[in-house]
């Protein structure tokens, strides 16, 4: 179901974590999954590992490298053409990871006016620290943040074999989670097209 353009929402489920070994796409592929039962949603996971952005950027107003563009050319698209993002992502001494600030710092009205929610794990915090964290970056990046977020505490010991979490309250949680971020994409969707966002 979409909403007055008839068209699903488009979602960027965007991996946090570029570690060899990671856990971050078993997590990934959960959350795209129920993105996959919906109506109302499509997923497009940004990996950063197939796609890795440049840590070196041009000075202001020099134009990129040939090197450069093409890199960005295989991310920009794709967060541009976002009605939505999910951001998984694990924590990294109390924040989230280097290469996911690199990722949002390439950008910029690619997050514009967009939701962005959350899926995060880790220890005892479950990667909550890192949430937090991205809530004020994203800020300043004029996207709008998400209230309720799924969050693995221990997520060593919540996922089974089959690499979903066997505690059934966490279906809920995405659930509620993905409930809002629609609600939100459809509402600044719409608003997008009648009065574009103006920074
Ligand atoms: C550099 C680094 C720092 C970490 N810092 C924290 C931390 O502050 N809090 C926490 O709960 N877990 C921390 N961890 C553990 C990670 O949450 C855990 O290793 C997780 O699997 C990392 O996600 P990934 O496997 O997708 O890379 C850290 C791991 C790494 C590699």
């Amino acid at each position: 179901m979409g909403d007055a353009t008839g068209t699903p929402l488009r979602t960027a489920v965007i991996i946090g974590s570029t570690r060899d070994g990671r856990f971050g796409p078993v997590v990934a592929d959960w959350i795209t999954g129920h993105i996959g039962e919906r109506e109302d949603m499509t997923a497009d996971v940004v990996d950063l590992v197939e796609t890795p952005l440049p840590t070196v950027f041009p000075a202001f107003g020099q134009a990129p490298s040939e090197e450069v563009v093409a890199r960005l050319g295989a991310v920009t698209p794709r967060l541009a053409e976002a009605d939505a993002f999910v951001i998984v992502t694990p924590e990294y001494n109390h924040s989230f990871p280097a290469a996911l600030k690199n990722a949002l710092d390439w950008h910029n009205e690619q997050w514009h006016a967009k939701p962005v929610g959350f899926v995060s794990y880790g220890g005892l915090a479950g990667g909550l620290r890192a949430v937090e964290h991205l809530r004020v970056v994203l800020a300043e990046l004029h996207a709008v943040t998400i209230r309720n977020t799924v969050s693995f505490h221990n997520y060593g010991e919540i996922f089974g074999a089959d690499g979903r979490p066997t505690d059934p309250g966490c279906e809920v949680a995405a659930k509620a989670m993905l409930d809002q971020l629609t609600w939100w994409a459809h509402a600044l969707r719409e608003a997008r097209s009648l009065r574009p966002y103006a920074v």
